[in-house]
C-alpha cells in the first residue's frame, strides 16, 4: 500500500515566523502545501489573499493545494494558476456550475478537487467522479482551524472509496479538519490518501517529526 501524502495546513502557522516555518516544511516529509482561502461570505471568516500567497508560493517547494472556502471561486482560476498551484479545490456548495468549473481548472494546466462540507453526501458527486482529480472531504465545518473531528466522516470515506471502486476513477480523497495522529489513522484505515492537518503539526513541539509519525500511519 503507498504511504498516505500529508498536506499541512498554512492557516496554523507562526505568520511572524512564515519563512522559518516554510523553510521546516521544505525540510520535512510533507508532501503538499495546503492553501486555505476564506471571504468573510461562504465561511464566518477571512484568512490570506493572494498578494501574500505570492510570497508563501516563492518561497514554498512544496507543491500548493488551494481549498478556496469563497463563493465564485471560478472568478480566481487564473490567480490560482499564477502561484504555481498544483491543485485547486472548489467547494460543491458554491458551484451550480460545478461541471463547468471543474473542466476551466483543468483546461488551466491545474488538477481539480472538489470539496464537501460535512452535511453534504458523497452521492452528489456521481455524475462527475470520473472528471475529478480529488475528493477533499471536510470533517469539521469550514472556516477555522483547531475544530473537533467529526466522525461521520469516517462513513464518508467509505462510501467515497466505494464510489471509486464501482466507477474505477483514479480520484484521490483528501481529509480537512481536526486531523490528528488517532483521527489520522482511522482516517487511513478505511482509505484516505491525503491527510490535511494544521493545528496537530504547526503547533506540534516537533513539526518535522510529528510529520514523519503522519506518513508512517
Ligand atoms: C478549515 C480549513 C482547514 C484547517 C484545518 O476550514 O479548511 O484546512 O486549517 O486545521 P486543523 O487541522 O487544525 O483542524
Ligand atoms: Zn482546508
Amino acid at each position: 500500500m503507498n504511504k498516505v501524502l500529508i498536506s499541512p495546513s498554512l492557516l496554523s502557522a507562526d505568520f511572524g515566523n512564515l519563512k522559518d516555518e516554510l523553510e521546516k516544511i521544505n525540510n520535512s516529509e510533507a508532501d503538499w502545501l495546503h492553501i486555505d482561502v476564506m471571504d468573510g461570505v461562504f465561511v464566518p471568516n477571512i484568512s490570506f489573499g493572494f498578494p501574500v500567497l505570492e510570497y508563501v508560493a516563492k518561497l514554498c517547494k512544496k507543491p500548493l493545494d488551494v481549498h478556496l472556502m469563497i463563493v465564485q471561486p471560478e472568478k480566481f482560476i487564473k490567480e490560482v494558476k499564477a502561484l504555481g498551484s498544483m491543485m485547486m479545490n472548489v467547494h460543491y456548495e458554491t458551484c451550480p456550475h460545478l461541471h463547468r468549473v471543474i473542466q476551466q481548472i483543468k483546461d488551466s494546466g491545474m488538477k481539480a478537487g472538489v470539496t464537501l462540507n460535512p452535511a453534504t453526501p458523497v452521492s452528489v458527486l456521481n455524475d462527475v467522479i470520473s472528471d475529478l482529480d480529488m475528493v477533499l472531504l471536510m470533517s469539521v465545518n469550514p472556516g477555522f482551524g483547531g475544530q473537533k473531528f467529526i466522525p461521520n466522516t469516517i462513513n464518508k470515506v467509505k462510501n467515497l472509496r466505494k464510489l471509486i471502486e464501482e466507477t474505477g476513477s483514479k480520484v484521490l480523497i483528501e481529509v480537512d479538519g481536526g486531523v490528528n495522529l488517532e483521527t489520522g489513522k482511522a482516517l487511513v484505515e478505511v482509505g484516505a490518501d491525503v491527510l490535511v492537518a494544521g493545528n496537530a503539526i504547526f503547533k506540534a513541539p516537533d513539526m518535522i517529526d510529528m510529520i514523519h509519525q503522519m506518513k508512517n500511519l
